[in-house]
């Protein structure tokens, strides 16, 4: 944490709001009836079987999965460092795929994917579990083994979901890239992970323009010292800013730099076609349509160690270096099955739908392993949601007959500013549950979720977890819990969360404190991968004993959670997690800059804006051309989902007396207010006023 966990007021836009809250809504009944766990006494006995036999509870929760030799110890404990189903092995797939295929679920579907062209496909769980057999043997026969890191960098389409499930399958931890990332931010990925193959497509649909995603992964792999020498493909790629003068010397930034030569490469690059334009082509080259087309559909699962890695994704922490998060495979999935189940309260004839990128957690959990080890129905949409007119999610839900439906807030307040016509032209009846995920929902957005998409009649699900959590957390189970607008509610049954304060001490009921989770559950996070110090420090360093998520909250009298967002310099844009120093290392590559600090400022839109404070090298005229510039180059280096809403320039930037960076300070001048705290130990007074004139703000 740097200077300290930040006030209420800072944590979001809606905390006001939030405070005064006192609206409930217990189930309906027609819902609670119906339900899994459909009572507060049912709920009220989970819970006690839970605390009563914590490991027993898990075990139970792992038995629904499909395992090829049981386990002999259900966990193994010595902070920080959890082994979950001891001895036991099992592969993935044959939870998600093969048992549904060998059931009458063989000609269920799997999968409804809709593109954004308006192509539509269906697989069913037998033809997914074919086309995921032939995807493992065609990556076996690219020489993937088991161990092998694969990086898949793919739109939202079917073989995203077939390349997860193939790499698990054999055994190869995925580690999937956002196609917002940034060609740089993809090679960042790629050397860190070690991938030996990376699996990709000539692009995917974004508001009917192309994502150059296979020009991106060209582009990286310049940078990994792996590029194919002197093909066209990847050959003296213009615009990339890698080995510019730039990037010299920046700590923390390495792409291009001669520090990469030497770092062990990728081999092949599997390229799926979807949409058809020309991208260049080296030796590591293959099509995907070549091998997996061609490739048998016989492939027997082998089983793996419980604790075999299933998968790492990046996200960011509080340096300019994200951390490869990693899971492993019995913990993992019995997490993601157990919640989807309960959560979701999903049934055999749901259509559940989770917007989520699979290039985020929640991609991960609630689009591919949670369901379908569940055997339910997912639908997958290609493309953005407002393409090509602002009803798209609404047609989707009304033609696919969606029943569950799971998105972020600030999708949710994007809809209600794009105005309540669009909902309400479309046949949204099918709907009888919805789930929020990703940052605080403010009570005027759940308000407006449940009267406008859920006809005031669909319980409304607010899931708190992280990528580091693999699976929710805190949640209502929905035909048991009553909500209140903008809490999370209660932590499941089988998870001990708590707020306490600084020295681990329970806070009293509203007062504000850390969240904490203090007994080990199966899909925790096993490592950052590469650096297990960083591991330890970051989640059971803080707080003596416990995991220590980095949000801040309170516990109301009800002992309903109510997250205050972010204690550290980790800030939340549009339900993406991003690093301060990773934007202030990105803006300080720029050579026209001297010093760059970046704090979020609440907005009402995204839940929080990027403000990045810049001071410029002398000489450097700071304009309106400058912030484009600046902003343009965030862009290239993370992606589009880092660049700045605004750029502020000043001669310095207010610092203690040792140095350090008063974001305090810098946070309140971001939000617009004049500095009140206290500034006794700034060192020089006058650089706030400068800092206060807001100078730059473009597009
Ligand atoms: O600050 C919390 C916020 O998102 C962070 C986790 O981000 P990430 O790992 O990217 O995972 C997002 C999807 C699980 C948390 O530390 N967050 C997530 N869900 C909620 C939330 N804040 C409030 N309410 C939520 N429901």
């Amino acid at each position: 944490m740097s200077d300290g966990p930040k006030t209420v007021a800072e944590g979001g836009h809606a905390i006001e709001s939030v405070l005064t809250e006192t609206r409930t809504f217990p189930p309906p009944a027609a819902f609670a009836a119906a339900s899994l766990v459909g009572s507060e006494a049912a709920y009220a006995a989970m819970v006690e079987k839970a605390e009563g036999d914590h490991e027993g509870f898990w075990a139970e929760q792992a038995g629904q999965l499909e395992w090829a030799a049981k386990w002999t110890r259900t966990l193994e404990w010595t902070a920080p460092d959890a082994k979950w189903f001891v001895g036991g092995r099992l592969n993935a797939t044959a939870s998600c795929l093969d048992r549904h295929a060998a059931s009458w679920r063989k000609n269920k579907a799997a999968l409804l994917f809709e593109g954004e062209p308006g192509d539509t496909r269906v697989l069913t769980y037998g033809q997914l579990h074919r086309e995921v057999c032939k995807a493992a043997n065609a990556l076996g026969a690219l020489g993937v083994r088991a161990g092998d890191f694969v990086a898949i960098y793919l739109p939202m389409i079917p073989e995203a979901v077939v390349a997860m499930l193939a790499c698990a399958r054999i055994g190869a931890p995925h580690t999937i890239v956002f196609g917002g990332f940034s060609a740089e931010a993809l090679s960042d990925r790629i050397k860190d992970s070690r991938a030996k193959l990376v699996i990709t497509a000539d692009g995917g649909w974004r508001r009917g323009a192309i994502v150059p995603l296979k020009d991106n992964v060209d582009k990286a792999l310049v940078g990994t010292g792996s590029a194919d020498g002197g093909s066209p493909a990847n050959a003296g790629v213009p615009g990339r800013a890698g080995g510019s003068p730039a990037n010299a010397g920046v700590p923390g930034r390495d792409g291009g730099s001669p520090a990469n030569a030497g770092v062990p490469g990728v081999e092949r690059v599997l390229v799926v076609k979807r949409t058809g334009n020309a991208v260049a082509w080296g030796p590591k080259d293959v099509w995907w349509h070549d091998v997996v087309g061609t490739a048998s559909a016989r492939h027997v699962a082998p089983s793996f160690d419980s604790e075999h890695p299933l998968f790492s994704l990046y996200t960011s922490g509080t340096t300019g270096k994200p951390k490869g998060i990693l899971h492993t495979t019995g913990g993992y999935l019995t997490g993601a099955a157990y919640t989807s189940k309960y959560v979701f309260d999903l049934r055999d004839d749901d259509v559940f739908w989770c917007t989520a990128d699979i290039g985020w957690v929640t991609g991960h959990s609630y689009v591919v392993y949670g369901p379908l080890a569940n055997g339910a129905t997912v639908l997958m949409y290609e493309g953005a949601p407002d393409a090509p007119t602002k009803s798209r999610f609404w047609e989707i839900i009304e033609r696919w007959g969606v029943t569950v439906f799971y998105t972020a807030p600030t999708a949710i307040r994007a809809f209600m500013r794009w105005g309540d016509e669009h909902p309400a032209a479309h046949d949204l009846s099918s709907l009888r549950l919805l789930g929020s995920v990703g940052e605080p929902i403010n009570p005027e957005a759940w308000m407006w979720y449940r009267d406008k998409i859920g006809g005031a009649r669909c319980p409304i699900v607010d899931t708190w977890w992280q990528t580091e959590t693999g699976a929710i957390m805190i949640a209502p189970l929905p035909g048991a819990t009553t909500t209140k607008p903008g809490s999370a509610t209660r932590a499941l049954p089988g998870i001990a969360a708590d707020v306490v304060k600084k020295d681990g001490t329970p806070c009293g009921p509203n007062e504000g404190g850390f969240l904490v989770i203090k007994r080990p559950w199966p899909s925790m996070l096993r490592t950052i991968f590469g650096d297990h110090e960083r591991f330890a420090k970051t989640y059971f360093g803080e707080i003596e004993g416990v995991y220590f998520a980095g949000d801040g909250a309170r516990k109301d009298a009800d002992g309903y959670f109510w997250i205050m967002g972010r204690v550290d310099d980790v800030i939340n844009v549009a339900g993406h997690r991003l690093s301060t120093m990773e934007v202030e290392s990105a803006l300080a590559s720029h050579p026209k800059v001297a010093e760059a600090a970046v704090v979020g400022r609440p907005d009402d839109l995204k839940g929080q804006a990027i403000v990045a404070f810049v001071t410029p090298r002398a000489g450097v005229t700071a304009d309106d051309a400058l912030a484009t510039e600046l902003r343009a180059h965030v862009t290239t280096q993370i992606g589009a989902l880092a660049r700045p809403e605004e750029v502020r320039f000043a001669d310095a930037l207010p610092k203690t007396r040792s140095g350090k960076i008063m974001r305090r300070l810098l946070r309140e001048v971001a939000s617009g207010s004049t500095a009140r705290g206290d500034t006794t130990t700034l060192e020089d007074q006058g650089v706030l006023e400068t800092l206060a004139q807001a100078y730059a703000s473009d597009d």
